[in-house]
């Protein structure tokens, strides 16, 4: 018999016979296997050889699998596993709409069985402020609450609230480490932060009111990269960050910061002046390099989005994360790159835009400076964790095996295999079968309907239709 296995290992030899499924289980370390990779040897004994407890893990998680379907008497098999990438992540937003403590839970339950590593949470943007900062609980106390949801379908004047305290932030990175992922937040800047600038007026270029969104959108107010208060008050909030999240990486944004307030503050453009800057990309450049250098002192390394390689002085240091042109971007980049090309990775776009077929087939090595990939959901339009789940899977393990398996098999394959497996995902609200590859013919009604009031124009529709 041929099992399903999901993500498929690296090498797997069918051996004579069976061995009884209680059969004694044997671990060793063996320095030699690469870190998260195993061998499983089923043959009388169910033999297990990792470097790290993450090896052992992941053979666990594997020889469930093979229990699963084949009952009593599993097949003697010998399989040998390792990563493809050592940055295996997933991405929820807990900004747009408020996502508890338990829905996180669930999600990191969900995809340490998928061998995901890595739990970015984004956790601060125009629409809230999440996490709790003890030096400035105006975060919560304003940042955490807007009235007015103007997303889609969603059409209300109300209160939509949440945050995290530093307690249950640290408990969701004790879960996470339970399951050998680690946790990497966003705190975003310098765009994406009405939030921030509602809360703390003073970093804003201008001294006036902004508004915490209620709307998707880009929005023009960003944090002034001019005066050095910025910059004192930032540290200071990544220092509690820091504490929080004790883990490698601190993702800090650098996302669609529209440059129109900088280039009228007097502060920017002194800033500019000063530093020699060729413009406000560059200063972009100068601004994520200091908290970088910040981050860097306290042992973190530092993940940006890919529009910080806009201002040519990025610090060779940061890891970029690519979601636009990834092929056509990193070509300008030496830095060390997350893949998450949003034509293929982003989980919050519907079926009829990203079927899991296209999710399945993408090929994340661009080049040798990839060290791993992320799929994101974005939750503008995810209004609640049924819906979240719906949206995610199976395309989040889709994204799992490309990031996993050296050798990928067939997506008839890998459908074949997932049709077996996901009882033993037991994700309560995976998407039908049915809605996985829509016909084509349907695509575009069904693009309509998911964005509701605000669909994007037909030149967004055909290009998404055209671009598998
Ligand atoms: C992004 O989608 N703005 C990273
Ligand atoms: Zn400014």
């Amino acid at each position: 018999m041929k099992l399903s296995l999901i993500p498929y290992p690296s090498s797997i030899t069918y051996l004579d016979g069976f061995t009884r499924s209680d059969a004694r289980v044997i671990k060793i370390t063996d320095t030699s296997v690469p870190k998260e990779g195993f061998c499983v040897h089923i043959e009388n004994t169910v033999t297990i050889e990792a470097s790290d407890a993450a090896g052992f893990y992941y053979a666990d998680l594997l020889i469930e699998q093979i229990r699963f379907q084949c009952g009593q008497n599993l097949p003697n098999v010998h399989i040998e596993d390792a990563p493809k990438y050592e940055y295996r992540s997933f991405m929820v937003d807990c900004c747009r709409h408020f996502f508890d403590v338990d829905t996180i839970r669930q999600m990191i339950e969900y995809c340490a069985k998928l061998r995901f590593n890595v739990f970015h949470w984004h956790i601060t943007d125009d629409q809230g402020w999440r996490p709790e900062i003890k030096a400035y609980p105006e975060l919560i106390e304003t940042g955490s609450k807007r009235i007015g949801n103007h997303f889609g379908k969603e059409q209300n004047e109300e209160i939509h609230s949440g945050h995290f305290t530093q307690e249950e932030m640290r408990e969701v990175v004790e879960f996470a480490h339970s399951h050998h992922m680690q946790v990497v937040p966003e705190i975003d800047m310098p765009g994406h932060t009405s939030a921030l600038l509602a809360s703390l007026p003073g970093l804003a270029c201008e001294n006036k009111l902004v508004d915490i969104k209620t709307t998707a959108g880009i929005f023009k107010d960003i944090v002034c990269a001019g005066k050095e208060s910025s910059y004192e008050t930032l540290f200071e909030i990544l220092d509690e960050i820091c504490d929080i999240f004790p883990d490698e990486y601190i993702h800090i944004g650098g996302d669609e910061a529209p440059k129109q307030q900088w280039k009228n503050c007097p502060d920017c453009q002194q800033r500019i002046r000063e530093e020699n800057l060729k413009d406000e990309e560059a200063l972009q450049g100068y601004f994520i390099n200091r908290i970088t250098d910040c981050l860097n002192s306290k042992g973190k390394k530092v993940i940006s989005w890919n529009e910080s390689l806009n201002s040519g002085n990025l610090s060779k240091d940061v890891v970029v994360q690519m979601w636009l042109d990834p092929k056509k971007l990193s070509k300008k980049s030496p830095n060390r790159l997350i893949v998450s090309d949003f034509y293929h990775r982003y989980a919050d776009y519907p079926y009829a835009m990203t079927p899991l077929k296209k999710v399945y087939n993408y090929d994340t090595d661009i080049n040798n400076n990839v060290i791993g990939t992320d799929i994101p959901i974005w939750t503008e339009y995810v209004y609640d964790f049924e819906y979240m789940q719906y949206m995610c899977f199976p395309r989040y393990i889709a994204a799992a095996q490309a990031g996993w398996s050296k050798n990928r098999p067939d997506y008839s394959v890998f459908k074949a295999h997932l049709k077996e497996l996901l009882p033993w995902f037991g994700i309560e609200n995976c998407a039908k079968e049915s809605e996985w590859d829509p016909p084509t013919a349907s695509r575009i009604a069904k693009v309509i309907s998911h964005f509701g009031a605000i669909c994007p124009n037909e030149n967004i529709r055909n290009y998404f239709l055209n671009k598998e």
